[in-house]
């Protein structure tokens, strides 16, 4: 009996700007020092996109080109391409469709799947359908996000956090049993009080009184975010762990979504799992939001062999949540 199709990632390429924001260079826009944002968050810098005319589709261009040289594939060859981004170019049209233009992609369709710091798990569940179900063979998964076209550099709580990033993954059938088994998807809108952008929407659009009043940034009640994310996180990975029957001793890696170190590690904490094998790279990016887990991948693929067992997860705003099992294919 042959093994059902499954999608795997074939490809991992991610993008970042050059530019850097350190902790010190943080330090002299609002009161805050590099201690207080190592010890709370674990972040050293942040990259920032400052090419003049740039925005978040010139970021996932980037990474899909680098990921389609890698992976030998022609733009023309990819069936449908998903961009995860908060921060799409335009309000519309959407920014997939632009990275298609971009890049040259053809024959392909694309949409934007807005699930915040979720979106990539969204995105790689989503895409991976249409490819286990065999009605594609070549999908592209972007997360992406400009966090600084819409973060606050007067807001200490939320300006340290956040970095520019980018990261795409091939999706291809494989019949070898590797490829992503299965995921735990959640969402409650009840937590948009807790993280969003005020202004810019239906509800409340542009003004100069929205602008007057800094309401196109992102706001986040952290505290409340935090405690939320350790047990949204816990309990998805948990179970998805009792859903496949998996201990976690026989996961190889955890890949969880860079908001906070200490959240990181009290969710490593809370599986018993060490953080040896957790990957990391919130130190050098911040937060990307979409783009943290693929960026994880992208930093950690020399490591990572053929049937490793490797757990996604990631809790952001909406409140969205969830955590995604898959067996490396490469
Ligand atoms: O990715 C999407 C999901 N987002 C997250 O998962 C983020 C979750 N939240 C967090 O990562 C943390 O809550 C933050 C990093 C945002 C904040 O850390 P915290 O330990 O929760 O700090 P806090 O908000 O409770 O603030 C503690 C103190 C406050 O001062 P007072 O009121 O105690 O005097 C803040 O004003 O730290 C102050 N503070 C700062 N001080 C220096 C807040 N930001 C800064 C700062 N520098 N940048």
């Amino acid at each position: 009996m042959p093994n059902k199709v499954r999608a795997a990632i074939t490809g991992v390429q991610g993008w970042v700007p050059e530019d850097r924001l350190t902790n010190a260079d943080l330090e002299k826009l609002v009161d805050t020092n590099d201690e207080w944002i190592t010890s709370r968050t674990g972040i050293k810098e942040r990259r920032i996109l400052r090419t003049p005319g740039w925005a978040t589709s010139d970021m996932a261009a980037e990474a899909v080109k680098g990921l389609l040289a890698k992976t030998n594939t022609t733009p023309g060859e990819i069936d449908l391409l998903i961009v995860a981004t908060v921060t799409a170019d335009m309000v519309f049209p959407d920014t997939a469709n632009t990275v298609c233009d971009k890049i040259g992609a053809k024959n392909a369709f694309g949409y934007d799947i807005n699930a915040a710091c979720s979106g990539f798990l969204y995105a790689l569940a989503t895409g991976s359908q249409f490819v286990a179900n065999e009605t594609y063979k070549k999908v592209v998964v972007v997360g992406a996000d400009m966090m600084s076209s819409i973060v606050d550099y007067q807001d200490r709580n939320t300006c340290v956090i956040f970095g520019d990033g980018a990261a795409a993954v091939l999706l291809e059938p494989r019949r070898d049993g590797t490829g992503i088994q299965d995921f735990v998807l959640r969402g409650d809108g009840a937590g948009r009080e807790f993280l969003h952008m005020k202004a810019g929407g239906s509800k409340r659009p542009p003004s100069a009184e929205t602008v007057a009043h800094r309401e196109h940034f992102v706001y986040q009640d952290g505290k409340r975010v935090f405690k939320f994310a350790v047990e949204g996180m816990v309990s998805t990975v948990q179970e998805i762990l009792r859903r496949n029957h998996k201990t976690i001793d026989e996961i190889n890696w955890v890949v969880p979504h860079q908001a906070n170190m200490r959240i990181i590690s009290s969710v490593a904490e809370h599986l018993h799992f060490p953080m040896e094998k957790v990957m990391l790279n919130i130190q050098k990016y911040g937060n990307t939001t979409a783009a943290t887990l693929g960026l994880c991948l992208w930093e950690y693929e020399d490591q990572l062999n053929k049937g490793d067992n490797i757990v996604l997860t990631a809790f952001g705003g909406g409140f969205t949540w969830g955590a995604l099992y898959l067996k490396w294919a490469l």
